[in-house]
């Protein structure tokens, strides 16, 4: 993040809300606004959380233009798999394999990327496999691995961070025996909170990254959940599950509950845990997901309780508001039979000694100041941007390798993905200097903040072909932070 020039819509936005509270205060200087955050406007939290549909033994889905009511009482153009925003929600057994059919009836390309799971190179929605305007694409998914909270999205070229957030975006779950074994909270007990910030013009959507947003991600006013802004959902006084995306292009939420309540994370990216970890905080960046529990046992009829994201840093631009997600509104008492499993998963270690090979993969440079974002460069991976046909890195399939990622030197936050495989976190140095609660799973992306440097560890699938890793920070991935990486 460059402190350079004043981004465009904050100093609307910041007015606005602080015209309503009393933070505007004589040490709010010029100086100060400059890279503030774009202060979150709250809503009512008086509209009931839509569940997005869900789709069993396949899907199709349609990539259109639509309107839906993301805020309150306003109808706004969207782009969506079904009517209104998102798409459903597609289930799915491990050891099955799930059908889904892509109609483009967009203006532009677009595909589906399916992220988090293991898949056939021409199955994984690289940005090589596209559909056309009007075209379509027919996907054949075989599901070789554990049950977890996956998702899926489209991936063209310099065009994804635009369509995930005009609405673009899906949950895919996968279940599988073991989990079933736990008989964690179902049905209305297991809740798809998808999170995703927006920036409206009037009533629409609006999508324009400047320079300056292109550097620091582009950040909205309003968070919704499940396409909605400011919802509450009716509880009742027992255990949740709660499967987390953040689905958001370049938004951070550091998430916790109102009311001293604790989160029981379960699982992250790549499905359970090996046992479950309380926390009252957890740092979410873009594209990674978390499984939690929360127990509402004990409260009383009446009782409510925000999901909120907390201040996590003076710095960064995005890091310095707390502000609230979803209400949870207790209306009636329920005696559960759940008791929490202090083991959920077998989860092996992937040892170290595996390794055939360490790659250091450097994510905190920009190149090309002159050319690039005011002066300010492109993003870039190993001191390159992403092209279509070039392979930067070749693996071989079945083999271990470690993965460091490097952001020592670097001043952005960077949420860093790899296509077609899930690993394990063995370090991360500087910055927070810690595997966080929920990185102590498979993983399919990975947060780096500013200083940070992380070791992954992977074991490749025996699919050949093409893959991509880039930063979900999805503006930097359309300035080109990706490379290609082949499995031979
Ligand atoms: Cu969710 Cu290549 O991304
Ligand atoms: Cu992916
Ligand atoms: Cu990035």
């Amino acid at each position: 993040m460059k402190r350079r020039d004043f981004i465009k819509r904050s100093t609307l936005s910041a007015l606005t809300a602080w015209a309503g509270s009393s933070i505007l205060s004589a040490c709010h200087t010029e100086e100060d606004m400059i890279g503030e955050p774009n202060w979150i406007v709250e809503g009512s939290f008086d509209r009931a959380l839509t569940i997005p549909a869900v789709s069993n033994g396949g899907a199709s889905l349609n990539a259109q233009f639509s309107v839906g009511e993301l805020l309150k009482g306003r109808s706004s153009t969207t782009l969506s798999y079904a009517n209104g925003l998102l798409g459903p929600t597609i289930k799915a057994n491990a050891g099955e394999t799930v059908n889904v059919s892509l109609q483009n009836s967009l203006s532009e390309e677009t595909n589906i990327h399916w992220h988090g799971l293991i898949l056939p190179e021409n199955m994984d929605g690289h940005p090589k496999d596209v559909a056309s305007a009007g075209g379509s694409l027919n996907y054949s998914l075989p599901i070789i691995q554990r049950a977890g909270t996956y998702w899926y999205h489209p991936h063209p070229h310099g065009l994804t961070a635009k369509q995930v957030f005009m609405g673009l975006a899906g949950m895919f779950i996968v279940n599988d025996p073991e989990e079933a074994a736990l008989n964690l909270p179902s049905g209305e007990f297991e809740v798809p909170i998808i999170l995703q910030d927006k920036h409206f013009e009037g009533n629409n959507l609006e999508y324009s990254p400047n320079d300056d947003e292109i550097m620091t991600g582009y950040l909205g006013e309003q968070i919704l959940v499940n396409g909605q802004h400011a919802p509450f959902i009716s509880v009742a006084s027992t255990w949740y599950r709660l499967r987390i995306l953040n689905g958001s292009t370049a938004r951070v939420y550091n998430l916790g509950l109102t009311g001293g309540k604790q989160m029981i994370i379960i699982g992250s990216d790549g499905g359970l845990l090996a046992s479950p970890e309380t926390v009252s905080s957890i740092l979410l960046g873009p594209g990674e997901r978390i499984d939690v529990l929360i127990d509402f046992n004990g409260l009383e009829v009446g009782k409510e309780i925000y999901l909120v994201s907390n201040k996590f840093s003076e710095y960064n631009v995005q890091g310095r508001q707390s502000f609230s997600l979803l209400k949870f509104k207790v209306d009636r008492t329920q005696n559960s039979n759940f008791t929490l499993p202090s083991t959920l998963s077998n989860l092996d270690p992937l040892n170290p000694s595996l390794s055939v090979k360490t790659r250091i993969i450097d994510i905190a440079q920009t190149i090309g100041g002159e050319g690039g974002h005011g002066g300010m460069g492109r993003h870039s991976i190993n001191g390159k941007i992403f092209e279509m046909d070039r392979v930067d890195e070749t693996v071989s399939a079945g083999t271990t390798e470690i993965w460091e990622f490097d952001n020592s030197a670097g001043d952005e936050i960077h949420p860093m993905h790899i296509h077609g495989v899930q690993f394990q976190v063995l370090e991360r140095i500087g910055g927070r200097n810690k595997v966080i609660a929920s990185e102590k799973g498979w993983k399919d992306t990975i947060l780096l903040m500013p200083g940070e440097k992380v070791k992954l560890i992977m074991t490749f699938p025996d699919y050949t072909g093409v893959f991509v890793f880039h930063c979900h920070n999805l503006e930097h991935e359309d300035d080109g932070m990706m490379l290609n990486y082949k499995i031979i």
